[in-house]
């Protein structure tokens, strides 16, 4: 039966709450999908997880999984064509770390073929959580992807929020943790924790090589050549300041000039007008179009001969563009310009490669991909990063200190001015060993699934604006709702235990290219659901009906 589904031109409600009403047509909207697409998945048992923190006792995926499994032709035929994975690998094209994957019509999350061994957290006289380190592939991916049972890892994901099930959609605020990073962190505190590399005794032994593990996770991670491109920092603002504020306040003069893009969180603008004014340089910023997608011919004409750096984005936090980062850094060099990307949107979503980017710096956060607050790193490249002088000065930087001089350490050490936040990089290598245990791809194209999904339900509620529409987009839902305020609809959501970000988002220039001072932003990560959309679409309408449509 082909059932109507209420648009802006035929309203809801019509004065009055009427909950009557809206389930009918929330049912009816509903009902007029045909599916999840998320159904067609395997459904993994209920004590699976990919949850192997290496933390003696904590629950291990078996080492013997099978290969991903694939739905049948049948059920990917069933699935609606507005909602089927794109043709090849999700961002391929754009994300140049991506391995170009031959396409198999017909399956989803299919397995690379990568099985790796896994390696058995629990053999006996193996330091607990060095086992993998420098190891590609660390533990097996080799399972079925089942959101439901990622959801299972995350303790927080069953909590009650004013009397409902919480549904968290504010993930590009910051993700929740997995219990094993949980147990990870907790673990480090009971039997690991020392100050690192200045003792001879058994626990620095041991946070050194749990902190230094970390770093070659990270490594591994971002695929850079050596740890020694890797610098812990806070997150991707310390990143960022730390090279504006060393390479930038050696290299930047007067009259030079920076780029940005129009798409830049605060982080990515502050610091660099910071530096322009007290260096009398320029900021310049390329323009994005309707869609909010850099315009790369505007963008190729800004640079020049006077620009030093430019620094991009490489995934809007605020309109979830992806942005053509390895086109843009090639622009830039044939420039003489060094390029920094600030990847504190993309690390959830995306397999990173900095080497195939060639960017000079990249940034992230860990927290914004399940890792602890307080931790994130700088990729540089190690010439660059030892050309540079240190930002800040102490213990751990230098190799030796007079009253006339100082001579200082090598990267990475020259930027860890004091004791930095040694059980959160432990934290962020769990984090790491998780992702990869699901694999990159199979996340990325999960949640490019659930974004049509979203997209398609969400542009069906009357009033709704979607900002931010372009073709390579990350999990990331902007939208206005006609007739009330973004925090309004915030609160009213938070009401329903959905947790949605309202307001400017620290990117209060991309909104004003689009007219609104505000929005509500729904963002998506690996353990959301097409239940938790629907939860908030229903709670959308509803808030719409209680106004009287
Ligand atoms: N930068 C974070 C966000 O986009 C805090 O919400």
């Amino acid at each position: 039966m082909t059932t109507a589904i209420p648009t802006a031109s035929t309203p809801l409600g019509v004065g009055l709450p009427d909950p009557e009403l809206i389930a009918r047509l929330a049912n009816e909207l509903f009902a007029a999908l045909p599916g999840h697409p998320q159904d067609a998945l395997p459904k993994a048992p209920a004590e699976e997880t990919f949850n192997a923190s290496g933390v003696p006792g904590a629950q291990v995926f078996p080492a013997d999984s099978g290969p991903f499994a694939v739905p049948g032709e049948a059920q990917l035929r069933a699935l609606p064509a507005s909602l089927a994975v794109p043709q090849g690998p999700v961002g391929a094209a754009e994300l140049p770390g991506t391995p170009k994957l031959p396409y198999i019509p017909g399956f989803y999350f299919l397995d690379q073929g990568q099985s790796v061994p896994a390696t058995n957290p629990a053999v006996p006289g193996a330091h607990a959580f060095g086992l993998g380190d420098g190891v590609p592939g660390l533990e097996t991916d080799a399972r079925p992807f089942d959101p439901h049972a990622v959801r299972r890892d995350f303790p927080i994901l069953s909590e009650q929020v004013h009397g409902k099930p919480l549904v968290w959609l504010d993930n590009g605020a910051t993700t929740q943790k997995p219990q094993s990073v949980i147990d990870r962190l907790s673990y480090y505190y009971a039997h690991e924790n020392s100050n690192i590399h200045r003792a001879a005794h058994e626990l620095a032994a041991r946070s050194t090589d749990a902190y230094e593990g970390a770093r070659e996770k990270v490594r591994r991670f971002v695929n850079a050549p050596s740890p020694r491109n890797i610098v812990f920092v806070r997150g991707s603002t310390e990143g960022i300041n730390l090279v504006a504020k060393s390479w930038g306040h050696r290299n930047v003069g007067k009259d030079d000039e920076v780029v940005i893009t129009w798409l830049e969180h605060h982080a990515n603008i502050v610091p660099w007008q910071q530096l322009c004014a007290e260096k009398g340089a320029i900021l310049r910023v390329a323009p994005v179009d309707d869609r909010g997608q850099v315009i790369l011919e505007e963008y190729e004409k800004l640079l020049g001969p006077r620009t030093r750096i430019v620094s991009l984005t490489h995934v809007s936090n605020a309109l979830g563009t992806i942005t053509p980062a390895r086109e843009m850094v090639a622009m830039a060099h044939r420039h003489g310009a060094r390029v920094l990307v600030d990847g504190a949107q993309s690390v959830p979503h995306k397999r990173i490669d900095v080497q195939d980017l060639d960017c000079d710096w990249f940034v992230f956060s860990g927290h914004k991909m399940f890792a602890p607050t307080g931790i994130g790193a700088v990729y540089g490249k190690e010439d660059l990063l030892n050309e540079t002088p240190p930002w800040q000065g102490g213990g751990n930087m230098i190799v030796d200190v007079t009253f006339e001089k100082t001579v200082y350490q090598p990267a990475p050490a020259r930027f860890e001015a004091g004791t930095g936040n040694i059980a959160d990089a432990v934290g962020l290598g769990a984090a790491i060993d998780y992702l990869e245990r699901i694999g990159m791809e199979n996340i990325s194209r999960y949640e490019h699934v659930l974004l049509e999904y979203a997209t398609e339900l969400l542009n069906r509620v009357p009033g709704l604006r979607i900002y931010g529409t372009a073709r390579e987009k990350a999990g990331v839902l902007s939208f206005t709702l006609a007739g009330f305020e973004s925090e309004e609809v915030g609160k009213a959501l938070d009401r329903e235990g959905i947790a949605v970000r309202a307001g400017h988002h620290c990117a209060q220039p991309i909104l004003r290219r689009f007219g609104v001072e505000t929005t509500v932003r729904a963002s998506l990560a690996l353990y959301n659901t097409c239940e938790d959309i629907d939860a908030l679409v229903a709670a959308l309408l509803n808030i719409r009906s209680e106004r009287g449509g």
